[in-house]
């Protein structure tokens, strides 16, 4: 049967573990210069109705990279400007092609895609959820850290989409969750009841962004004002404007903390320019390894 990723939620530790000692082995035989082609003769299909730089970039290389191609799709160009429905969409898609990924608003019309879809269904970003995104910065903390079994990992900032993914992970693995989140400005309700009830190193939402930070292994931060909020941005930097990831936050921090972005990053609004290019940034590692996991997860979900 087809699997598909649409959240975070829906793994099982040894599907995270399966994905992380891939990315690795994928990761080295690029570096060693081996050619790896186990998706050759396979394509996948990239919708955006976003913008994107990193997950267009990488999922593109990372198909050709694996012996297949992707096409892009900008939905202004297809006939779903016109008014097709998502179901005839996924369901003609998957005549043509071995994969989809979708970077979209709303999460249900991911969902809906991939209940028509007969081809693996991936989630390059809704409103709600950014899987790959966590999933690649799990890998990236491995890498630093060596493991993220309790761990405290500080979220500073929107409840939003990453956010509500990194509760989702913190559901399923042993790391300790602590986000400081404006009020009206939450993560989504229904995720968060549902972390604080299965995360065994538990899922804490703060106010005050010093009591997250305190003892931190890991400090993350993302923009105040998400794709599609182009308009409250002005509005968002008022509330937000104590949430910023700059040296004076960071004291109370680890000595060995490493900071964490999922970018693109507004300097000077959510991380001071000290900081995110300072010594404790590992953000364009961070970037990189969106390429090695995304490999995994297309190896495992298309071969
Ligand atoms: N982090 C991330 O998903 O970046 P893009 O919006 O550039 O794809
Ligand atoms: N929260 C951000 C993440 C970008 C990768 C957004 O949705 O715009």
């Amino acid at each position: 049967m087809k699997k598909d990723l649409l959240s975070v939620y829906d793994l099982q530790v040894l599907d995270f573990e399966l994905i992380f000692e891939k990315a690795k082995k994928l990761k080295k035989m690029l570096r060693d210069g081996h050619t790896y082609a186990p998706l050759k003769g396979k394509t996948l299909g990239m919708i955006f109705d976003k913008p994107s730089t990193r997950t267009r970039i990488s999922f593109e290389v990372g198909m050709y990279q694996l012996g297949g191609m992707a096409v892009f799709l900008s939905s202004r160009d297809t006939q779903s400007a016109r008014g097709e429905s998502i179901a005839d969409t996924a369901r003609i898609m998957s005549r043509y092609l071995d994969g989809i990924m979708i970077r979209t608003y709303s999460q249900s019309s991911v969902e809906e895609f991939a209940g028509y879809a007969t081809i693996p269904v991936i989630n390059g970003l809704t409103d709600l959820l950014h899987p790959c995104q966590i999933l690649s910065d799990l890998f990236t903390i491995i890498e630093k850290k060596g493991t993220y079994e309790n761990l405290k990992i500080a979220y500073v900032g929107d409840g939003n989409n990453i956010a509500n993914s990194w509760i989702n992970a913190a559901a399923r693995l042993p790391f300790h969750l602590a986000l400081a989140c404006p009020e009206g400005y939450e993560p989504d309700t229904g995720i968060l009841e549902r972390g604080r009830r299965d995360a065994e190193r538990g899922v804490t939402l703060y106010r005050n962004p010093c009591d997250v930070v305190r003892d931190a292994d890991v400090v993350y931060t993302d923009v105040w004002a998400s794709m599609g909020q182009e308009a409250e941005r002005e509005e968002r930097a008022g509330v937000f404007k104590e949430y910023q990831i700059n040296r004076e936050l960071l004291r109370g921090a680890r000595r060995d903390v490493i900071v964490m972005h999922c970018l693109p990053a507004h300097r000077g609004e959510e991380i001071a320019a000290e900081v995110i290019d300072g010594p404790y940034s590992v953000v364009f590692d961070q970037a990189e390894n969106r390429l090695h996991v995304q490999k995994a997860i297309l190896e495992i979900l298309l071969d």
